[in-house]
């Protein structure tokens, strides 16, 4: 296993804040599996879930854990919201580091979302309907795949880094 530390958990958990936290305390570089993509496709994941489809998307999340697997050490990583669902990337993630899931309610989640047009899955009459589909399909996904689960509900964005460093 390589010493990466992963940032998994739904849209709006929190992945990129405390990754960019994580990164600055521990000094370690930070990728972003979502940032990764867009800059190698040149288009952002709402244009490519519409032109190449969310199966493609799916494909280019593997590659990219593939990639960080030959390259990456010592690094923060926070990975897209659904990259944990591919039976083929939760291997993957474990070679890649120590995975933490950062464990949001669905009513913060939505508060955090509300208006956000950045996600294509939620563009949907009733988002909020759908970020509760989504998270009861997967957490238990993102529940055993962590080797550590953080709760975020109601801390401060410097209590969860704390508990990520000590964890
Ligand atoms: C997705 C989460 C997004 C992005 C894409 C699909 C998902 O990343 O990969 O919109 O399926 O949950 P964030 O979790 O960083 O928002």
């Amino acid at each position: 296993m390589k010493d990466n530390l992963i940032l998994t958990g739904f849209m709006g958990s929190g992945k990129t804040t405390v990754g960019i936290r994580l990164s600055y305390q521990m000094k370690r570089p930070l990728i972003d599996t979502d940032k990764w993509i867009e800059q190698k496709q040149k288009m952002s994941v709402s244009e490519i879930f519409a032109t190449c489809g969310e199966d493609a998307f799916r494909r280019m999340e593997t590659q990219c854990l593939k990639y960080l697997i030959e390259t990456v050490r010592h690094h923060i990583i926070s990975v897209g919201g659904g990259l944990p669902m591919r039976q083929e990337n939760q291997g993957l993630l474990r070679e890649l580091g120590k995975v933490v899931y950062l464990k949001a309610t669905p009513r913060e989640i939505y508060e955090r979302l509300k208006g956000d047009t950045s996600r294509p899955l939620l563009q949907v009459t009733n988002p909020q309907e759908e970020i509760g589909r989504l998270l009861a399909l997967r957490s238990p996904v993102y529940e055993a795949c962590a080797d550590v689960v953080m709760e975020v509900s109601g801390k401060s964005f410097d209590e969860i880094v704390e508990q990520i460093i000590n964890s």
